[in-house]
């Protein structure tokens, strides 16, 4: 893919302690060499304190899931200056699992990423079609309505990850040409809102993204990287998606 620097951003979820967080940093530093590809470590927000001191250079940390608030009687939620001094660089808004067991709509998502965006962290602001709506064919209409809205008043500094629900945690992946209908599809929406920006922007494609299909996903003309799951908790697997791009 030509255009900007393909993007491996690895979402742990909740998995690892801080303990675990750190010592696979280590790891990681022990077998990585930077090449090409940037990457991201999305972590629970109490591993993140220390955690980019761990990893090798160059590899950014960010937070799963932000405050839309700026600070006050929120409780048990993070603000993006807190993600910031803890030098998240990304944050994840509106990921499928948020959107369903949070319930959280196209306009708190926008209003997360806003938010993100007033203090320098770059959101990564996922949509993504269940499998209903596949089955009906209607994946491009219902991602681009629930992107349109999750980016309403959202500037360019963003980073757009394509997550079909069915393909998250399921072994199934998209073909390569699924992830391309998509990520141009929504490459056209962003041409609508930033204009010619968009060409500079990252689309992510996640859902059971592994080192034996990350190439042929990231080849694709509209695809800039990656973001995945299970495959990023364990650092061979990382390392094994990384020299595969
Ligand atoms: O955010 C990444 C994601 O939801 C995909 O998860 O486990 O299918 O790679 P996984």
């Amino acid at each position: 893919t030509s255009g900007p620097r393909t993007l491996l951003a690895l979402n742990w979820k909740m998995n690892k302690t801080t303990t675990e967080a750190r010592a696979w940093g280590r790891e990681l530093a022990g077998g990585f060499e930077r090449g090409d590809v940037e990457v991201a470590v999305m972590a629970p927000a109490i591993s993140l304190p220390g955690l980019k001191e761990s990893l090798p250079g160059g590899v950014d940390v960010g937070g799963q899931d932000v405050s839309a608030h700026e600070s006050g009687a929120y409780t048990g939620e993070i603000s993006a200056a807190m993600l910031r001094d803890v030098h998240a660089t990304y944050v994840i808004v509106g990921h499928s699992e948020r959107r369903e067991y949070h319930g959280e709509t196209d306009a708190v998502v926008a209003a997360k990423a806003r938010q993100a965006q007033a203090h320098g962290l770059t959101p990564i602001v996922c949509v993504g079609e269940g499998l209903e709506v596949r089955e009906r064919g209607e994946q491009v209409a219902y991602t681009l309505a629930q992107l349109r809205g999750s980016l309403d008043g959202v500037a360019e500094n963003v980073v757009v990850a394509y997550e079909p629900v069915w393909a998250i945690g399921t072994g199934k992946t998209a073909t390569a040409d699924d992830a391309e209908e998509l990520a141009a599809a929504i490459r056209g929406a962003l041409r609508e809102q930033y204009g010619e920006l968009a060409a500079g922007l990252r689309v992510l494609y996640g859902g059971s993204v592994k080192p034996d299909n990350v190439a042929s996903i990231c080849a694709q003309p509209n695809v800039n990287g990656a973001l995945v799951g299970g495959a990023s908790l364990k650092v061979d697997d990382v390392l094994g998606m990384v020299n595969a791009l």
